[in-house]
């Protein structure tokens, strides 16, 4: 097994250069920007825009993967939404790419995508229920798992994941265990939802979970998240029960309060019976994880 990874300094990304070198399964870390991944050998980083066909090609021909684990992606949803095309460009156009290389070179595509393929009025989902996006970001993921499907020879998996957090160096973006956690620290006045519910998931778990479908060369889509769907005021409110910080600057608001660009579905959560059946998945509790964060 030989693994390329895509967006090795995101959050994800990180996790899955840690469990490669930990696991001695050659990989290549890339991403867009300079190696800011300061566990990964200078020797498993290549530099790589995944929107440059010409030099993508030229990468994943010299590598030569079995796998492509593909969490490069443009994440942030209310950007998807002011920017359309760069959204489609990244998240969409690129996996059409991958795509063509992994059928033509007998390689694993796994393309990493989201809870936020549905549309919020029924969940928790199941791997088997039928999507209905409601942002740009969620239309590119859900358009990019459609290529997959229908692409004739090829090896894939689909792992859609929800709202997820850890701790890594150099990140692009924060995320909302972290962001809350320092926010509740510092008393500054913060706005937290309380009707959306997520079931946050532990990057590591994430992490694991890739690498597992790719070590049994699973195929098909997995759902893969943490082990409880909480609202994220409920999610706060625990972060501050766990560290003893106090909730007085924290008010409660509804998702129409906040106006934000790209709609969210209200509730999502997943089935994770097939992931704890095929893969032995299970996953860390809130709880767990905020004591290894200390
Ligand atoms: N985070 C969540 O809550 C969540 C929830 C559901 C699904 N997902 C999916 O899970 C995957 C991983 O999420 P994450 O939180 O680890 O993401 P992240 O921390 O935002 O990292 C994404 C990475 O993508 C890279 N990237 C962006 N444009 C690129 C390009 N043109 N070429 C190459 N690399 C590019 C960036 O690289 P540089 O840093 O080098 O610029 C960035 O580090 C994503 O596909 C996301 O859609 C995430």
């Amino acid at each position: 097994m030989k693994i390329l990874i895509t967006g090795s300094n995101g959050l994800l990304g990180q996790k899955l250069v840690e469990f490669c070198l930990a696991q001695q399964v050659p990989f290549l870390a890339t991403s867009l920007g300079a190696n800011r991944n300061l566990m990964c050998p200078v020797k498993n980083y290549q530099t790589l825009d995944i929107t440059d066909e010409k030099n993508l090609f030229l990468v994943l021909k010299r590598f030569a993967p079995t796998h492509i684990i593909h969490t490069a992606a443009i994440t942030n949803v209310d950007d998807c939404e002011i920017n359309a095309a760069q959204c489609d460009l990244v998240n969409r156009q690129s996996v059409q790419l991958l795509a063509k290389f992994c059928a033509q070179n007998s390689c694993h595509l796994q393309l990493l995508s989201t809870d936020f393929v549905f549309d919020g009025q029924a969940g928790p989902y199941k791997e088997t229920d039928q999507p209905n996006p409601l942002s740009v970001y969620a239309r590119s993921k859900q358009l990019a798992e459609q290529i997959l499907q229908s692409e004739h020879n090829l090896k894939y998996s689909i792992v859609r994941t929800i709202l997820v957090y850890g701790f890594a160096e150099n990140l692009s973006r924060s995320n909302l265990i972290l962001w809350a956690k320092t926010a509740l620290q510092s008393k500054e006045p913060i706005q937290i939802v309380d009707d959306q519910f997520r079931a946050p998931t532990w990057a590591s778990d994430l992490a694991w979970a890739c690498l597992r479908i790719c070590q049994l060369n699973e195929e098909g889509i997995f759902h893969i998240c943490g082990p409880e769907t909480l609202s994220i005021f409920q999610i706060v409110q625990r972060i501050a029960d766990f560290y003893q910080l106090e909730m007085a600057h924290v008010s409660k608001v509804s998702s129409a309060m906040l106006q934000q660009a790209a709609p969210r579905p209200p509730r999502t959560g997943f089935v994770l019976d097939k992931a704890q059946k095929v893969l032995g998945y299970k996953p860390h509790t809130l709880e767990q994880t905020l004591n290894l964060l200390l």
